[in-house]
């Protein structure tokens, strides 16, 4: 059963805030956006999103060796599938099962079926041609059995690697709870030393993971350092929206946006948005369905990122 809280603030951040940047994207694109995410078996974000989806690869767990959550997963995968008919997307949809770090990194699900918007030919490099990925994930960063190895972490970087070339929005949320240890505080204390004019804010972000119920200030500064690293080298420019934390089902959870464009370099590439302008953005608080400005960083600017807020039509913090 979904907490109301937890509702209420999704709806918010769906139709206010992600539907804004979708439909700003679609019209620059002049088309309608090919989907390959995590809708869940109520499609409540295509719904949403409806004018501006054309194809949808809509993604569910499905683990059948699983006894224990079988029927829920069969259950789950069903709904789904009556869900997108009824959206009217009779010939232009399919369902991928399987876990989605899985399906990006070997390319097929569980069926072995791939995702009809990744070409895999021999001799030739994979791509994948999607307009915009929704990683709703409900779980952190750093959970995989694997040794110093997380797949959602490996799933990005494959991502970037399969869409270059290709210009496409990413969203992406996570659980503030994550397993890696103590390496967001080190990378951030790292960027610091690099970026002695941002000292001051990335020491502030590094050391909140010291602080009970404050990692997340440490997570929504990593985030996006690191899409933005690994956009650069699959040539992309990367442009970061702020971060959005709120309550989930049990959990906090913080949700990114990043509009990814091409640039064809040969090199690992770089952003027209600025790092400090990165690193500067506000983290956004939603609390029953309403935009709040939290506790910020030291010399945060609250001028400037409501402008930047009111610039691309998204709902301004009390
Ligand atoms: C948060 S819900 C999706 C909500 C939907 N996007 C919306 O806006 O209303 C996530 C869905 O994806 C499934 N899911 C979560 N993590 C997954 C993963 N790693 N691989 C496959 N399915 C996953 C869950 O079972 C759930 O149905």
């Amino acid at each position: 059963m979904l907490e109301l809280a937890y509702t209420q603030n999704k709806a918010a951040i769906r139709q206010l805030w992600d539907a804004a940047i979708i439909k700003e994207f679609a019209i620059n694109r002049q088309k309608k956006l090919d989907y390959f995410g995590l809708p869940g078996p109520d499609i409540r974000d295509l719904v949403d999103w409806k004018d501006h989806i054309g194809f949808i690869t809509g993604v569910e767990y499905s683990d059948l060796k699983n006894g224990r959550d079988k029927d829920v997963q069969i259950a789950k995968i069903s709904k789904l599938m009556q869900n997108l008919m009824l959206l009217d997307h009779s010939e232009n949809w399919e369902v991928r099962k399987g876990r989605l770090e899985d399906i990006i990194l070997n390319g097929a699900d569980v069926d072995g079926n791939k995702p009809f918007k990744l070409t895999l030919e021999k001799n030739r490099p994979s791509n994948m041609y999607y307009d915009i990925h929704n990683w709703d994930f409900q779980g952190g960063l750093g959970y995989s059995n694997r040794k110093n190895v997380d797949d959602k972490v490996e799933a990005i970087k494959r991502c970037m690697q399969l869409q270059r070339g290709h210009p496409f929005l990413f969203l992406l949320t996570l659980n503030v709870r994550h397993n890696l240890k103590k390496e967001p505080k080190e990378y951030l204390l790292a960027r610091a030393r690099e970026h002695k004019e941002l000292e001051e804010i990335l020491n502030w972000y590094a050391n909140k993971s010291n602080k009970r119920g404050m990692d997340h200030y440490c997570t929504k500064a990593l985030v996006p350092l690191f899409i933005r690293e690994t956009a650069h080298q699959s040539s992309y420019d990367c442009f970061t929206y702020p971060p959005l934390y709120y309550q989930g089902p049990s959990e906090h959870l913080l949700h990114f946006v990043f509009l990814l464009s091409p640039k064809e370099t040969i090199l690992p590439s770089f952003s027209s948005q600025e790092f400090s302008d990165v690193v500067s953005q506000p983290l956004i608080r939603v609390e029953k369905g309403k935009f709040i400005f939290p506790e910020q960083h030291p010399s945060f600017n609250k001028n400037q990122a409501v402008n930047f807020l009111r610039g691309h039509n998204l709902p301004i913090p009390k």
